[in-house]
């Protein structure tokens, strides 16, 4: 039995993680240390939450004493580090909370996992995961791969950026097994309201404006975060040490045709006349230092690992609308409370 620390999952991305790694690994005890952040949901992991192989701690990373006495009482063999600060205009308006979670939470872990095995760091590995904003904003053309040099501009991916340096340096220096992926943006069930996708449903959902930012001209990369999770379980068992794996959809959106294909699905879910939702958009004050476009070339995952989406984006963005709309408790639990001052402060 392997005894593998999964940092963050009880948020989007972890959730799916924890879920896949407890159900297709019965021979590793899955430990989730999430602080529980207005990001972080146990609801997120009700279907697994008593398996044997699984245990939740409340922690946060930060603590570098309670993350040590963690790694002592454990011995984790492993670590699927996500936990993180992870949004970009929550950095723009609080960067030194994206410092102490992003940087020095991952330190702190790098610290312990170094504490419990330098004198023998085999069958061991760390393995950091990352975004594509690390390499900062393409212009029209080209894309983003593993070699691309680092240029982040938002407090969000400067964070980032150190920390993906951090898990370098202790490969190099104290010879830490580690592996890291820098993946595009994630969408699907269980994304905290906050990020364009889940924001845009629930908007339109309460028939809400839709804020877009400056033009809409922006491009991201979409990626079905289940195809996410299954990159992330191929990585961490057949990743070569020391390497870095960038995973994308191939899939480009311009922020302000994804929205018009969003306001079309929803109009058809919800029964609404064709165009009822995109009279919601409204053009907003465009975000600080507003990335122009990512784009990821997956083409090494794709060819070393095997690697490929599942899903089109088409059937991706159906299966989260429908999501979303048969677990508006979920909606409506996140977005009580803290959300609404979060809401007021953005938007208005
Ligand atoms: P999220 O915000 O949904 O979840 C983050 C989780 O970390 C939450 O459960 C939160 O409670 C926990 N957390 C935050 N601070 C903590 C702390 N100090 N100690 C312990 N737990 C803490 O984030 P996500 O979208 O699921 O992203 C997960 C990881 O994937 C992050 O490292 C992010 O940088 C990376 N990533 C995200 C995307 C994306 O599109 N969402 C894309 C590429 C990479
Ligand atoms: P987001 O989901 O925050 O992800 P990221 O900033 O990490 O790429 O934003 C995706 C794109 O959508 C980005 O170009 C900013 C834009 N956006 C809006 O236009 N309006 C919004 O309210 C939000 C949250 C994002």
């Amino acid at each position: 039995m392997k005894n593998i620390l999964i940092t963050g999952g009880a948020g989007f991305i972890g959730s799916h993680v924890v879920r896949l790694f407890v159900n297709n690994y019965p021979n590793y005890h899955i430990f989730n240390l999430d602080a529980l952040t207005y990001a972080g949901n146990l609801e997120n992991l009700e279907d697994i939450k008593h398996k044997e192989n699984y245990t939740f701690i409340k922690g946060n990373i930060v603590d570098s004493t309670f993350i040590n006495s963690l790694f002592t009482e454990y011995q984790f063999d492993a670590v699927i580090h996500l936990a993180a600060e992870s949004h970009v205009d929550r950095s723009i308006n609080e960067p030194l909370a994206f410092v102490k979670t992003n940087v020095l939470g991952t330190i702190n872990l790098l610290e312990a996992f170094k504490g419990t095995w330098e004198l023998d760091f085999s069958d061991k590995r760390f393995y950091h995961i990352s975004t594509d904003e690390v390499y900062g904003t393409l212009g029209a053309t080209g894309l983003f791969n593993e070699t691309t040099a680092y240029d982040p501009n938002s407090p969000y991916s400067a964070s980032k950026a150190s920390s993906d340096h951090f898990v370098r340096a202790y490969g190099e220096t104290y010879g830490m097994p580690y592996v890291i992926s820098n993946c595009s943006n994630n969408y699907g069930p269980n994304q905290f309201p906050e990020k364009l996708i889940p924001l845009f449903i629930n908007n339109i959902i309460h028939s809400k404006p839709l804020p877009v930012y400056g033009d809409g001209n922006y491009t991201r990369d979409w990626l079905y975060v289940i195809d996410h999770a299954n990159a992330i379980d191929l990585v961490f068992h057949k990743g070569k040490n020391k390497e870095t794996y960038n995973i994308g959809g191939f899939n480009e959106w311009k922020n302000i045709d994804l929205v018009w294909l969003l306001c079309k699905k929803m109009d058809l879910k919800l029964e609404r006349y064709n165009g009822t939702s995109k009279q919601l958009i409204t053009f907003v004050k465009d975000r600080l230092g507003h990335d122009l476009r990512y784009a990821i070339d997956a083409s090494k995952i794709k060819n070393e690992l095997g690697w490929q989406p599942s899903v089109t984006f088409e059937e991706g963005l159906e299966l989260t609308i429908d999501w979303y709309l048969q677990n508006k408790e979920w909606l409506n639990h996140v977005t009580s409370g803290e959300y609404q001052d979060y809401y007021e402060k953005q938007y208005t």
